[in-house]
């Protein structure tokens, strides 16, 4: 079994709460998964003193860790810098590259920024898809191909992205690059599916900001993958305990096709 620990909307600045986030970091030493993935929103206004929080805590992190930017991770209240260079606050302190990969035995990871400046985001450009696809056909064998963008795959019939007119369409190349498993953050609501083809779309919560949604709690998703199944555990923040415990797991079996491709 191999373990993929599922971080979103970290959200440093004012709505960050330290004691969740030292907590958070515990939970990954003491798991010890193989990779750990941080799916945008580092921070609230994409301040650079946010940023040098954000890099802090990246810094203490040990193991693998792959992340992406979030919508909160473009300049506000700097329009021009935000026009042009939208990712430069995140490239300089986060990660240079912006969509990039990451393989660690068992999991092949994608992180595409599906981020736009002015629109709101879901949008994966001709440019991003052929990247995509070419670095699927590169995995590792044995590797789960992994894709993880900020904005929801799935929308549950709420919070449509504006790129993600067509979803079967996207669904469908998904699966044609042997992607299994997508990784969502930005509504702060955690939750998982499989969708027909086959795919597992699992969505975090936020997991140390104050801006939780719909009497959510704090959350982040483990992530478990066999040779049957997949499963992803959401581990909510306990107030009382203060403390993440298990709050509810969702398995699915793995699609013959992917579990023949990927190993
Ligand atoms: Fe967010
Ligand atoms: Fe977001």
């Amino acid at each position: 079994m191999t373990i993929l620990i599922h971080l979103s909307d970290l959200h440093f600045g004012h709505a960050f709460v330290p004691q969740i986030g030292e907590l958070i970091l515990k939970e990954i030493a003491d798991i010890q998964p193989e990779i750990v993935v941080i799916s945008g929103d580092f921070t609230m206004r994409a301040r650079h003193s946010e940023y040098a929080q954000a890099r802090a805590f990246l810094d203490r992190i040990t193991i693998p860790v792959l992340t992406i930017p979030g919508n909160h991770d473009q300049p506000l209240f700097a329009p021009i810098e935000r026009l042009t260079r939208p990712m430069g606050r995140y490239a300089k302190y986060i990660h240079n590259a912006i969509d990039t990969t990451r393989a660690t035995s068992g999991w092949f990871v994608a992180g595409l920024n599906d981020n736009r400046p002015i629109l709101p985001g879901g949008f994966w450009s001709r440019d991003q898809c052929a990247w995509l696809a070419r670095e699927c056909a590169n995995a590792p064998c044995g590797a789960t191909r992994v894709l993880a963008t900020h904005h929801q795959l799935d929308w549950a019939g709420k919070w449509r992205p504006a790129g993600m007119w067509y979803p079967a369409r996207a669904r469908e190349f998904l699966a044609r690059c042997g992607v299994e498993l997508v990784l969502n953050g930005h509504t702060h609501i955690p939750g998982a599916i499989q969708t027909r083809e086959g795919i597992v779309i699992a969505r975090a919560g936020t997991a140390t900001s104050n801006r939780t949604r719909y009497g959510q709690s704090n959350s982040y998703n483990l992530i478990t993958r066999d040779e049957k199944q997949i499963s992803v555990f959401v581990r909510r923040y306990d107030e009382r305990a203060h403390a993440f415990i298990a709050e509810r797991a969702f398995t699915f079996a793995r699609n013959d096709k992917f579990v023949n491709r990927n190993s």
